[in-house]
């Protein structure tokens, strides 16, 4: 028999309604996206993310127009009144449709009953205009304890990291070095009625000053460019890749930090591509394969060395762990549902043990670089600075650059509304036995 078609807004409620359960939109939204009619995809999308972006402030506002609990069967009136508010918030959508199409969903999701008080609450918001946010989680679209954290951590830019977060994030593309240069595909992109720019930092990245179809980027299929974001970018000129070393990418999938290393030096011996997800290593594969980039695909826990290291040392490690993701919620706005403070203190335990193990891979006078995509010092530079001080072989060797803020033990990146993500860089040089030596002796 075939499937029920939901409408639109009924279909957003179910995706929030699952992200809030603890799904990431990832994984919440495909299925919606294949259940929904080709016209209502992209709004769809645009919903569901929006809805996301700005839950903490809407659901506050929902807050002080519900006066009395739902019962529990009834609480997927909450995501569908949501992404009404957003839209009434937000968007320029006619306001009559989001309410008309919102009652309307009540029917489709088996609710009827539900329709009366979704409708009084829709037109009150629409009567009286959005109220004036009363917390910081409220006022700034975050959960409180991700405000405070960020306040803690980062005194004079917390606010302007909380308002990045709830900035789109733009679309920024990856030259491909092997095949062509980034003013050739600028000017590619002209021709094509692309209006883009050269990245600030990062040597090959183009920022499209709208977000495109990836078939609409000339050469992509081709591999002539991949679409990664600018800070993303930057690891290849930390890793001082030189030809024949041998490469190894510790948490590599999707492949976007691998096919970035190989496109800055053809002449690299080896690059291993190592993940502990076999799906996500898939990913890697296609990437490789378009941008006909040459890797060793490797999937293991890379803390298990027995298991996948063949003992033949490394000359670059890029060590590029999992972490919070603090710094990308603007592209993954599902995060600040999805993610708990006390997250935080078991990822920068595998994050040290990551280190840890793959530290005694790396030759002497080798260097490794250890990234996150996080604004947390926790998953950052205090990672290092306690590395360090427990290893007398490891040396911070940051190249002098010209992005990001000195922490002390790496460079940190913010989250900028009109360019790159938030990220966290670290360099490391293994000293050789005898200059370690030496340090500790003088
Ligand atoms: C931040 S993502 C890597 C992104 C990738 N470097 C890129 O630029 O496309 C972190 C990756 O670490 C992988 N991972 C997590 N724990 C791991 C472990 N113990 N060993 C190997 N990979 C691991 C995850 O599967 C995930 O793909």
């Amino acid at each position: 028999m075939a499937r029920q078609q939901l409408p639109l807004r009924a279909l957003a409620a179910r995706v929030i309604q699952s992200v809030t359960q603890g799904q990431s939109l990832s994984d919440a939204l495909p299925p919606a996206l294949r259940q929904a009619q080709e016209q209502d995809r992209s709004q769809l999308q645009a919903l569901c993310y929006g809805t996301c972006r700005w839950y903490h402030r809407l659901d506050a506002e929902l807050q002080t127009r519900l006066h009395k609990p739902l019962k529990k069967g009834d609480r997927i009136a909450v995501p569908l009144i949501l992404q009404a508010l957003f839209q009434l918030r937000h968007s320029h959508q006619a306001e009559h449709a989001v309410l008309n199409e919102t009652v309307a969903a009540c029917r489709s999701l088996g609710k009827p009953h539900l329709a009366g008080l979704v409708n009084a609450i829709l037109r009150a918001a629409q009567r009286d205009g959005e109220p004036e946010p009363t917390t910081p989680a409220a006022t700034f679209s975050h959960p409180q304890w991700l405000t405070e954290k960020l306040r803690h951590n980062w005194p004079d830019q917390w606010q302007a990291i909380l308002d990045a977060n709830n900035a789109q994030a733009p679309m920024t593309l990856r030259v491909n070095a092997r095949q062509t240069t980034r003013d050739a595909y600028l000017a590619a992109l002209d021709e094509a009625g692309i209006e883009a720019s050269a990245t600030r930092f990062a040597p090959h990245g183009i920022q499209l000053a709208e977000p495109c179809g990836v078939d609409r980027l000339p050469g992509f299929a081709e591999g002539r460019v991949s679409v990664q974001d600018e800070a993303a970018q930057l690891c290849t000129e930390l890793l001082d890749l030189a030809p024949g070393q041998r490469v190894l990418d510790a948490c590599a999938a999707p492949g976007g930090k691998t096919c970035a290393i190989l496109e800055a030096q053809a002449e690299i011996k080896e690059v291993v591509a190592l993940d502990q997800s076999a799906q996500r290593l898939e990913r890697v594969r296609e990437n490789l394969e378009r941008l006909r980039l040459p890797a060793t695909v490797s999937a293991g826990d890379a803390a298990d060395l027995e298991r996948w290291w063949d003992g033949e040392p490394f000359d670059r490690i890029l060590l590029d762990v999992p972490c919070s993701a603090s710094g990308v919620i603007r592209r993954h706005p599902d995060i600040k549902l999805l993610r708990r403070e006390d997250d935080i203190t078991p990822l920068a335990a595998i994050q040290m043990g990551l280190l840890e193990r793959l530290w005694s891979t790396l030759k002497p006078g080798g260097k490794l670089v250890y990234a996150t995509c996080s604004v947390f010092p926790q998953e950052n530079h205090r990672i290092i600075q306690r590395f360090i001080k427990a290893h007398e072989d490891a040396v911070l060797t940051m190249p002098p650059v010209s992005w990001g803020q000195d922490t002390g033990a790496g460079r940190q990146l913010f989250p900028d509304a009109g360019s790159h993500d938030g990220f966290f860089y670290a360099c490391l040089t293994r000293q050789d036995d005898h200059a370690a030596n030496q340090a500790s002796t003088s």
